[in-house]
């Protein structure tokens, strides 16, 4: 297995470091934070015959550099490139073309999360409950907009709550309008517009690919900070650890009685499928007063800092957070070991799939030599 070259497995740990790129980026504090998670990675998987190195990237040529001395397995924690959202799928892109082994899902799976309306349609198709929404490229479409109030207005392709503030709730036209112009202009983005879902939010982390299962769920505890404005889990929730927003929105773990639990579970499972998310991630649910869970946000990269809410359910399942990073390892190894490369390696492999990696990455000298040849004769 692709873990046990010479006695120690060498394991990379590749996170971005684009917090510092941009003088204003919105997701300044979102893309700091995992900084700390990659340490605490690199904590917790120090020892024993596994030589670790962190490696901060920023753009698609360190990504490349990063991998160039061949790890055994990477540990992808990358959210972004460039502080571009967008980037977090291209790094796994890269990985599958070198044919390495690496934690989490795949850049498929992560540009589908990422974004937002696709993931919609797929869940509709599916029959999986997430609320109606729309599309919003430009403000003169806002006539088209005919889904009833209230309504929560978001970036289509971003994560970690960016863009997402108690205005981004809205229930009438003049504040819809004056929500979707703020995403276009600050996040040069469509607006996703959806419908806004009441009631409890749950999460549910979900673990494994055979046997796939849930961690223990928690909630959002909403408390006197959104006494009168709408229960959600802003950016400055998130980020801005001093604000009553955060202070007031602690995250626990939930108590539902066990048909509610157990209909939470079973969407996030049919979610996270539809998605062909795999290893570990997060589905988001908001319970309504029926008692409907719908999906509003599905994290295959979540967040692993020790003390955020997956790596806490884990510690409630009985998994330290070391415990927690080596089963991402494992996971990753067992998806590889049957990966078709490895398989067609033998006698009669085709030669795209016989080498342990195809190396495309380190040898852009050699594709620039064939570019040149190709181009000799008309000279
Ligand atoms: N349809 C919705 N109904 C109610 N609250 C929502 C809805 N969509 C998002 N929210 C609130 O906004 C927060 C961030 O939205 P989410 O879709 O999870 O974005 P992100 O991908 O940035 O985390 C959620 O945690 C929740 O509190
Ligand atoms: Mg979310």
């Amino acid at each position: 297995m692709c873990y046990q070259r010479g006695l120690s497995m060498f394991v990379t740990i590749l996170h971005n470091h684009d917090h510092a790129l941009l003088e204003d980026d919105p997701g300044r504090e979102a893309r700091a934070d995992v900084v700390n998670v990659a340490a605490a990675m690199a904590d917790a998987l120090s020892g024993g015959k596994r030589r670790v190195l962190v490696k901060p990237v920023d753009d698609v040529t360190s990504v490349a550099d990063a991998l160039g001395d061949a790890p055994d397995v990477v540990v992808n924690l990358c959210e972004s490139l460039g502080a571009d959202s967008r980037g977090e799928s291209l790094v796994p892109a890269m990985l599958e073309l070198a044919g390495l082994c690496f934690t989490g899902s795949s850049s498929l799976a992560l540009a589908l999360s990422l974004h937002k309306n696709k993931a919609k349609e797929i869940l509709s198709s599916r029959g999986v409950p997430t609320p109606r929404a729309m599309v919003i490229e430009r403000v003169e479409d806002l006539v088209t907009v005919d889904l009833a109030f209230p309504l929560i207005v978001k970036p289509t392709r971003e994560d970690a709550s960016m863009g997402i503030g108690f205005d981004s709730v809205v229930r009438d036209r003049a504040s819809l309008g004056k929500a979707v112009s703020r995403v276009l202009r600050t996040f040069h983005q469509p607006a996703l517009v959806e419908q806004y879902v009441e009631g409890r939010e749950i999460y549910v982390p979900l673990l494994g690919n055979a046997g796939r299962r849930a961690l223990p769920l928690t909630e959002i505890q909403f408390g006197a900070a959104f006494a009168d404005k709408p229960k959600v889990l802003s950016y400055t929730a998130k980020w801005d650890t001093s604000s009553p927003e955060c202070l007031d929105s602690p995250s626990r773990l939930a108590d539902l009685p066990r048909g509610l639990q157990q209909r939470c579970i079973a969407v996030a499972l049919d979610a996270f499928e539809a998605l062909e998310c795999r290893d570990y991630g997060r589905v988001d649910l908001r319970v309504d007063a029926s008692g409907q869970p719908w999906v509003i946000d599905i994290n295959p990269n979540c967040d692993l800092h020790p003390q955020a809410g997956y790596s806490r359910s884990a510690q409630a399942a009985g998994l330290s957070y070391q415990d927690l990073a080596l089963h991402l390892i494992e996971l990753a190894q067992e998806r590889h070991h049957g990966h078709q490369a490895r398989r067609l390696a033998g006698p009669n492999a085709a030669r795209r799939a016989a080498a342990p990696h195809r190396d495309l990455l380190g040898r852009r000298g050699g594709l620039r030599a064939r570019a040149d040849r190709r181009r000799r004769p008309a000279e």
